[in-house]
């Protein structure tokens, strides 16, 4: 019997839930769309610290100061993470900062929206993380192994990040000030849309989806995943007295999901390449924010290279004595 070849056992261990790890063969596609996916995942990340960030210094009080600050900075983390396990692909960090700089790479169109108030706050942690959520938590049972370790550390904290963009919506609407009630819709009516077309083109239109199902790194189509992120959203909505801004919304009994308007794809692909409302300052600042942290990173190297030096000499004491 011939060696089964190494696509065969590829193959094998994804149909058999065995994740697929650094050192294991992979077919070329499959590296390329990890790749691909992994490091616009992390870009992402870091993109999205910038439109909650620039309300970190103006949060009504210490309490709220404090959590949106953890928020962002766990956003910081999710980053590193993601850049780490797209590099056991064999892709250098450096490689894809370029890519992020140069436009090559994509992040998630949902950052290049302004953030106008503060209910927009509320409305990110509840619309934009919770989609996240939606969207991560099959990505823990992805085939590739170290995304999926990283997503098992990210989705817990993605929860809290949900948590308190509702919360904070909760105050607002429950026991604030009708200005600040009408502050929360008017957050969510600018956030619904954006936050749909997250999970990407309809299924008829993704180039990867069909591929990525195959391979088990996606474990739902965009259009079953943005379908249960609005079953579920709708009914939060109502919950704190807020309408969803389409008016095609409707319960289908008939099939157990709500039936919602048509989605404005060109604003997407439009939002997508680099028309939106905020991407050249979005990439601007991540450009300005590369550059001013350039003396970290060398200054980080450079004691790594003196504490590899310093082990080195004690290596070869140690091995002097012993002869
Ligand atoms: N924004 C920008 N580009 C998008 C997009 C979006 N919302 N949705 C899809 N695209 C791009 C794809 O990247 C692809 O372009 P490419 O070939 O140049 O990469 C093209 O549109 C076709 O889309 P597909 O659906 O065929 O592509 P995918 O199979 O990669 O699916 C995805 C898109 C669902 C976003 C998938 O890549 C994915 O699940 N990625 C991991 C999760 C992720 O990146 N989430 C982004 C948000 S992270 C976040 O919100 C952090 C939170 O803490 C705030």
């Amino acid at each position: 019997m011939t060696e089964p070849s190494l696509q065969q056992q590829f193959d094998e261990k994804v149909a058999s839930e065995i994740a697929i790890e650094p050192r294991d063969w992979m077919p070329d596609d499959y590296r390329k769309t990890l790749i691909r996916q992994i490091s616009q995942h992390a870009h992402s990340e870091i993109v999205g610290m910038l439109p909650e960030g620039n309300w970190i210094t103006r949060a009504p009080s210490l309490r709220r100061k404090a959590v949106l600050l953890a928020k962002v900075q766990d956003e910081g983390g999710h980053g590193l993470y993601l850049y780490s396990a797209a590099e056991t692909l064999g892709i250098s960090r450096d490689e894809m900062i370029e890519q992020l700089h140069s436009g090559k790479a994509k992040y998630s169109s949902i950052f290049n929206y302004p953030t106008l108030t503060w209910a927009d706050m509320g409305a990110i942690g509840w619309l934009v993380d919770g989609a996240a959520i939606m969207n991560q938590v099959p990505l823990c049972r992805t085939s590739y192994g170290a995304y999926a370790t990283a997503m098992l550390k990210v989705c817990k904290e993605e929860s809290f990040h949900q948590r308190q963009g509702y919360d904070l919506l909760i105050q607002m609407c429950r026991h604030g000030t009708p200005e600040q009630k009408a502050m929360c819709q008017d957050a969510l009516n600018r956030w619904w849309w954006p936050s749909i077309m997250m999970f990407g083109p309809p299924d008829a239109d993704s180039p990867h989806t069909q591929q990525s199902m195959e391979w088990r790194i996606k474990r739902f189509t965009n259009d079953e995943l943005r379908q249960k992120f609005i079953d579920v959203t709708v009914e939060q909505a109502r919950l704190i007295g807020l309408t969803v801004p389409d008016p095609d919304l409707k319960w289908n009994e008939a099939t157990g999901h709500y039936d919602y308007g048509k989605i404005d794809w060109e604003e997407f692909w439009n939002v997508v390449k680099g028309n939106g409302p905020c991407n050249k300052q979005r990439l601007e600042t991540r450009k300005k924010a590369w550059e001013n942290g350039a003396w970290v990173r060398e200054a980080a190297s450079a004691y790594a290279g003196k504490r590899r030096q310093r082990q080195q000499e004690k290596n070869a004491a140690a091995e002097a004595a012993a002869a």
